[in-house]
Formats: C-alpha cells, sequence, structure tokens
C-alpha cells in the first residue's frame, strides 16, 4: 500500500512538472498558474468554478490551485484521523453538559459548513473594522472582493445565533496566508464555542440569605467601557460569564489532557474585535508555553447584528485544532495531518476517540536545503506572496522557507532577498535530482511573477 502510495505520488508529481503547470487533483476546482510578466500578477480566468459554482475573479482574487485542491477534504469527518478523535473528545465533553430543563444537550454542533464565506460574514458581521488588518490581501485567499475561504470559524457566529441556537460548537477548515514552517500551514480547523445567557439562565443560581432572588441585571444604562467590561453591561453579569467560560475551558483541556494532574495554564489578556474583554489562554508542557485559543464576551453589537437585541450576554472561544493534536499525539510536522501515508493513518486506526496515543515518526526522511538568491528589478517581493508561490509548485514536500537575508544595493538601485527553501518528503527519501528540478520550475515561476534576476 505504502509502495503504491509513493508511485502514485510520484508520478502525480511527474505530471505537473511535464506540464509546467501546478494543477489541483480534481477536475473542477483548479486552473493553470500563467503569469502576466507586464502586471507582474497570476493570470485567473474570468470565472473560478468551485464546487460547481461560478465565481467572477477581480483584482483581490488570489486563491492558488493548492489551496483549491484540499477543498472538501473535511479532515475532522475523516474516520480514523487525528482531528477526528480531537472533535470526537470535544464533542463528548460537550455533549455531556445537559440543558437543565429539557435534559438534552445544551450545545449543537455544527460541522459541515462551505467554507466559501462572503466579506459580510468574514469580517463585517463580527464587527472587524474597515482598516483591519485582518481584511488584507496579503493575509486571506480572496475569490473575488466580496468572496473569501473564511479565515476563522467566527464567520458562522451571526448565521448561527440568528438561526436560533443559543449554544452551539462551530468546527471547520480555516484558511489563512502565513509563513512556512513546521507548524504552520495554509489550511487548518479551528472549533468556535459560543453560550449565550438571558438573565434567568446567569443569576439563576443566585438568591440572597432570604432564599428570595436577587434583583440582578445583565444591563445597566449610562454605563461606560473599562478594561473588565462593556458599555451596558454590568460588572457582576460580565464576572458570571467570564467565569463560565473560563470553567468550560480550563475543565475541556483537564478532560483533553488527563494524566497532566499538573496541566499548568494561564489567561492573557488579548484584543478582537468581535469581544471585549477578551483572553488567550495557554498551557505549559515541558516547561514550553502554547497558545490554543482567543476567547471573550461577545460584543454586544455582534449579538444585535444577530437579531437579538438587548436580552442576551454571552461568550465565544476559537481554539485551533491542529495546535491541540499535535501536542495531544506528539505529532511533529503539521503537514502529516494531511498525510495519506498509512505509516501514518494507521496509528490512528481505532475506535475509542480516547485512547492515549503517542505518534511514532514513521521515518525520518532527510531535508535538503536549496538557497534561493534574487535581484528584485522593481519592488521588494512581500515574503507572503514567495511563501503562496513556493507551496504552489513544491506542495507539501516545502517544509520550510526562510527569509534569510535581504538589503538594498545603492548602485544597482536594487533590493536583493534570499529564501532558504527546506525540501522534505514526510513519507520517502527525495532525490537531489528531483529536488533541483522543483527548485527550477520554482525559480522560473519567480521570474515569471515577479520579474526578478535569480543570482
Ligand atoms: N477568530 C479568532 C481567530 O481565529 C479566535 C477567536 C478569538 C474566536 C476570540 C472567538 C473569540 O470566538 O471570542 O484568531
Amino acid at each position: 500500500m505504502r509502495i503504491l502510495n509513493r508511485l502514485l505520488i510520484q508520478s502525480t508529481f511527474r505530471y505537473h512538472y511535464r506540464t509546467n503547470t501546478v494543477k489541483a487533483q480534481k477536475k473542477s476546482n483548479t486552473f493553470n498558474l500563467e503569469y502576466d510578466p507586464i502586471k507582474q500578477t497570476i493570470i485567473y480566468p474570468p470565472e473560478l468554478l468551485i464546487n460547481n459554482k461560478n465565481y467572477p475573479t477581480d483584482s483581490w482574487t488570489n486563491v492558488n490551485p493548492h489551496i483549491l485542491s484540499r477543498l472538501g477534504q473535511n479532515l475532522h469527518r475523516q474516520k480514523n484521523h487525528p482531528l477526528y478523535h480531537l472533535t470526537n473528545r470535544i464533542r463528548q465533553y460537550f455533549y455531556q453538559q445537559k440543558d437543565p430543563r429539557k435534559q438534552s444537550p445544551k450545545f449543537s454542533i455544527i460541522d459541515n459548513l462551505s467554507p466559501i464565506v462572503t466579506v459580510q460574514q468574514n469580517f463585517d458581521s463580527i464587527c472587524t473594522p474597515n482598516d483591519h488588518v485582518s481584511r488584507t490581501k496579503s493575509m486571506n485567499y480572496y475569490i473575488n472582493k466580496d468572496t473569501l475561504f473564511r479565515a476563522h470559524t467566527s464567520a458562522h457566529q451571526v448565521d448561527l445565533i440568528r438561526s436560533g441556537l443559543n449554544a452551539f460548537l462551530c468546527i471547520g477548515d480555516v484558511y489563512r496566508r502565513d509563513s512556512i514552517d513546521p507548524t504552520h500551514y495554509p489550511i487548518f480547523h479551528q472549533c468556535e464555542g459560543v453560550q449565550l445567557f438571558n438573565k434567568e439562565e446567569l443569576f439563576m443560581e443566585n438568591r440572597n440569605v432570604r432564599g428570595e432572588k436577587d434583583n440582578l441585571q445583565i444591563f445597566a444604562s449610562n454605563e461606560y467601557r473599562d478594561a473588565t467590561k462593556q458599555e451596558g453591561h454590568t460588572l457582576e453579569a460580565v464576572k458570571l460569564v467570564e467565569a463560565s467560560l473560563k470553567q468550560t475551558i480550563t475543565d475541556l483541556f483537564k478532560t483533553l489532557f488527563p494524566n497532566a494532574a499538573t496541566l499548568n495554564s494561564r489567561w492573557i489578556d488579548a484584543t478582537f474585535p468581535f469581544t471585549h474583554p477578551s483572553w488567550e489562554y495557554e498551557i505549559e508542557i515541558d516547561g514550553k508555553w502554547y497558545e490554543l485559543l482567543g476567547c471573550g464576551i461577545i460584543e454586544q453589537s455582534v449579538l444585535e447584528n444577530s437579531g437579538l437585541g438587548k436580552d442576551y450576554i454571552g461568550w465565544a472561544f476559537g481554539l485551533g485544532l491542529e495546535r491541540i493534536a499535535m501536542i495531544m499525539y506528539g505529532i511533529p510536522d503539521i503537514r502529516l495531518f494531511w498525510s495519506t501515508d498509512s505509516g501514518f493513518l494507521s496509528q490512528f486506526q481505532f475506535e475509542d476517540s480516547t485512547r492515549p496515543v503517542q505518534y511514532k515518526p514513521v521515518s525520518a526522511y532527510p531535508q535538503c536545503i536549496n538557497d534561493l538568491s534574487m535581484w528584485m528589478n522593481k519592488t521588494r517581493i512581500d515574503p507572503l506572496d514567495l511563501y503562496d508561490l513556493v507551496r504552489s509548485i513544491g506542495g507539501d514536500l516545502i517544509e520550510q522557507v526562510l527569509l534569510i537575508d535581504e538589503f538594498y544595493h545603492e548602485k544597482k538601485d536594487k533590493h536583493s532577498q534570499t529564501y532558504r527553501i527546506i525540501y522534505r518528503s514526510m513519507d520517502r527519501t527525495l532525490t537531489k535530482n528531483e529536488i533541483n528540478m522543483i527548485h527550477k520550475d520554482i525559480e522560473n515561476h519567480c521570474q515569471k511573477q515577479f520579474d526578478v534576476e535569480i543570482r
């Protein structure tokens, strides 16, 4: 089986190389990479056919065939995948929490929403300011100016609340342009959590000494915003929601890491457009701190966008699944989640998702390092554009790309950049010849896309 897989990988790669274009595996969801040498941009067809729907392209379009080829894989729903086991464990934890009135699970779990969303969903609905850096082309994969691959599962918060849900998880693949190294990949998976409370639910437990309900309120007029709360919220409401959020998260991680009796964790103050106050949650493993999620008290204007007006207050969190799975199973490289190699997948072939497993490397195949130095004839290359191009050509054979040198040469009036590209396959030894061919291909595409001279 492994040998067969290897042969398949090699032969598809050779096919790609010979045609000198990068193609995704499926018939739709693909296009050839061609460059406009004058404008120095990728030439997109007037429309992209993605999941049987046509999307017009425009100056915002920056998706690439590598990203399109990953669409619909839904690793979190692939039976016996590590992300499937992890989401099962998160599911089990939340399903145990019952709605006291109905004795049914409090949280609904939604894991099948399309990752193609509107700018309205991804940013506007959750109050991301128009000039916020998270909207930029260099951080996202846009299909066109109105449509993109969701950058986070928060994109669905408002729609799900509007559909009537008061407590839910939303799990799915998210897409971001980022650096290339063993912990970053342009696609990863997130789990969003939201819980809302009306006055009765929030203060249910609170009775005064005579057993009467205290007249506690969620909202107060003429209130101010400061580090602890939003304007319009009472401090007592915020403190109860904060306690519920932090309890939910610490208990979740105690369940996910049951033998870490000494699981050290900490809350760091943070800022997000859609929550205030906000925090990040970190845990300590072997002396290293890992940031696992962002969370906070939902901005009241997000709830207003959801049509809930003034009755509810709530918390939200968003956690990265790969991060947690890498720690939980000892998976050293984020590309492994995409491996179809049976040496990897067979280690997760079991029914009981709570089974403690430590990943054993199939084998450490050698790295192959090639540098790429170039003079830029015009402007400096944005490293994120280069990372995208390298990943588009080299696919998952690229382990890491580092910008190792950059300077401006006054006499020549040119910028120079040198990138170190580290190649390594997850399941076979690459030959020098094969790497040289890919590297040459990357150089050629760089010349075409960025108008550079290779040094
Ligand atoms: N959407 C944030 C991200 O991807 C994570 C996040 C932070 C989600 C705070 C939330 C939240 O729901 O309340 O970086």
